[in-house]
């Protein structure tokens, strides 16, 4: 992304903001080579689904900033709460025995709109802190009835579930293991539900029975005594949007409940109304795991919130002595008053707003209208559920071969897009949306005549290069 030949913008002067940015500001998950060379797009301000850019270009954010705004950018009435609370309380500690109104109400709040008897509630900084403290709370569960061997975890391939040390060690994105990093060693990952990438021959009821039986096995090869729990995203997010088979988490969730593993739903994307539900564990997938994570669309982005929220079960289990068992984990923003005030007026905006059967009436159009990109010669597979969705990229349908993964074809197409003013997301030979969940028909009509646009300027750009068969495309 280029942005060097800004021209100045009345308030403050683009071109030194870009260069500052280049020069002082380590971007995450980013590389560090192109970044310097390049720049970054630096974005001004926000207004429903859409951002403008330090030069006043528009673009579309069919991203949803990281799935996470929800409610649309720029609200004044959230403003206004969020500035009611600092007036009021702009802090205080909810260490020990210390708590403030807007956490307990918050907490309170959650306990009523999560599945099941889920009605305990953890708050963190987002999505990796409140995996961290869901591996915490684990740990604690097991050693206080006497299962201190329970310390394995399992995940999955493509699974995403942060960048602190646990996130990014249940985390099984090949591309993300760098050299330079350490992982956990109690960590151990068995097949992505992909259904496009599973062997040809197979019927989906046996990839699902396959996929079942390797957990079975997974538990089994490392001691049902030894394992702790399994982590799962409803839908694989940052993986590619997978959606596992039909029946995948009653299936999973009842071999964990044979062998006493704890069922971990990592809900960081697919709460607060992504596919039409608070929670879509249980209203989606039908299951009530033992701990939901949640984080990004609770304030909508406004603010940084994670929720680690469990059952009473294990409540029950780790209050239930009183020889001073000791949850020794916290973070000093943990129930911030300010941010608890955000999601509090978020899930009151998603309500009166009706947001959540919006999300039912469009979701299927975007998958619908999405689907008409299949007759292009580069889309492998078009996938995802609701406001959640991907495309695959492939060089050949027929055989579902991959570009080279150095060509990081999702980017080509975003960069084509960028031109034309839509924000997708790239994710090597992947392009995933989550758009605000207030995105309307004639949004998504936008978006998806831009991506057609954008691939087929790919597909010339490739055969212009020689790099792709160009009578293959259509
Ligand atoms: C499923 C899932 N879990 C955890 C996380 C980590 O959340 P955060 O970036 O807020 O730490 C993410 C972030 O994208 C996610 O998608």
């Amino acid at each position: 992304m280029n942005q060097s030949n800004n021209k100045h913008v009345p308030g403050f002067d683009s071109k030194d903001i870009w260069q500052q940015d280049k020069d002082h500001h380590m971007h995450p998950w980013s590389d560090m080579h192109s970044v310097k060379e390049h720049g970054a797009i630096i974005m001004e301000k926000g207004e429903g689904c859409y951002i403008f850019d330090t030069n006043g270009k528009k673009y579309l954010d069919s991203v949803g900033g990281l799935w996470c705004n929800n409610i649309g950018l720029g609200r004044s009435d959230m403003a206004e709460a969020v500035a009611e609370q600092i007036t009021q309380l702009s802090f205080n500690s909810t260490f020990n025995d210390l708590g403030s109104l807007r956490t307990a109400e918050l907490a309170a709040r959650i306990a009523e709109l999560a599945p099941g008897n889920l009605n305990h509630v953890h708050f963190t900084t987002g999505g990796s802190t409140a995996i961290d403290t869901a591996h915490r709370l684990i740990e604690l569960y097991h050693y206080v009835r006497g299962n201190t061997d329970k310390k394995q975890f399992i995940s999955r391939e493509n699974a995403y579930h942060g960048s602190t040390m646990v996130g990014a060690s249940l985390g099984g994105k090949a591309g993300d293991r760098q050299s330079a990093h350490s992982y956990l060693n109690t960590i151990h990952h068995i097949s992505n539900p992909n259904y496009y990438r599973a062997p040809k021959s197979m019927s989906e009821a046996e990839f699902l029975d396959m996929l079942v039986q390797e957990l079975e096995d997974k538990i089994n090869e490392i001691g049902a005594d030894n394992v702790a729990a399994f982590f799962a995203e409803p839908i694989l997010g940052a993986g590619g949007v997978v959606v596992p088979p039909e029946g995948y988490h009653q299936l999973t969730h009842e071999v964990c409940k044979k062998y006493d593993v704890l069922y971990v739903s990592d809900e960081v994307v697919t709460a607060f109304g992504r596919l039409g539900h608070w929670f879509a564990s249980e209203d989606e997938f039908g299951i009530v795991p033992d701990i939901i994570t949640s984080a990004k669309g609770i304030t909508s982005g406004v603010l940084p919130l994670g929720a680690c929220i469990f059952s009473d079960e294990i409540f029950e289990t780790i209050t239930a002595d009183d020889s001073g068992v000791y949850f020794s984990h916290g973070l000093t923003y943990s129930g911030h008053p300010v941010c608890c005030a955000a999601a509090l007026k978020n899930i009151e905006i998603i309500e009166n707003e009706g947001i959540l059967e919006h999300v039912k009436e469009v979701g299927p159009y975007f998958g619908e209208q999405l689907e008409t990109l299949s007759d292009l010669a580069i889309v492998g597979d078009v996938r995802g559920s609701q406001l959640m969705r991907c495309i695959e990229f492939v060089a050949d349908k027929e055989t579902k071969t991959d570009f080279p993964e150095e060509f990081n074809i999702g980017k080509w197409v975003s960069d084509h897009a960028d031109k034309r003013g839509l924000m997708i997301r790239p994710i090597v030979n992947l392009t995933v949306m989550s758009p605000p969940l207030t995105i309307s028909k004639e949004e998504i009509d936008f978006i998806v005549s831009t991506l057609r646009e954008s691939i087929i300027a790919t597909m010339d750009e490739l055969r212009e290069k020689g790099l792709w068969g160009g009578d293959k495309g259509s």
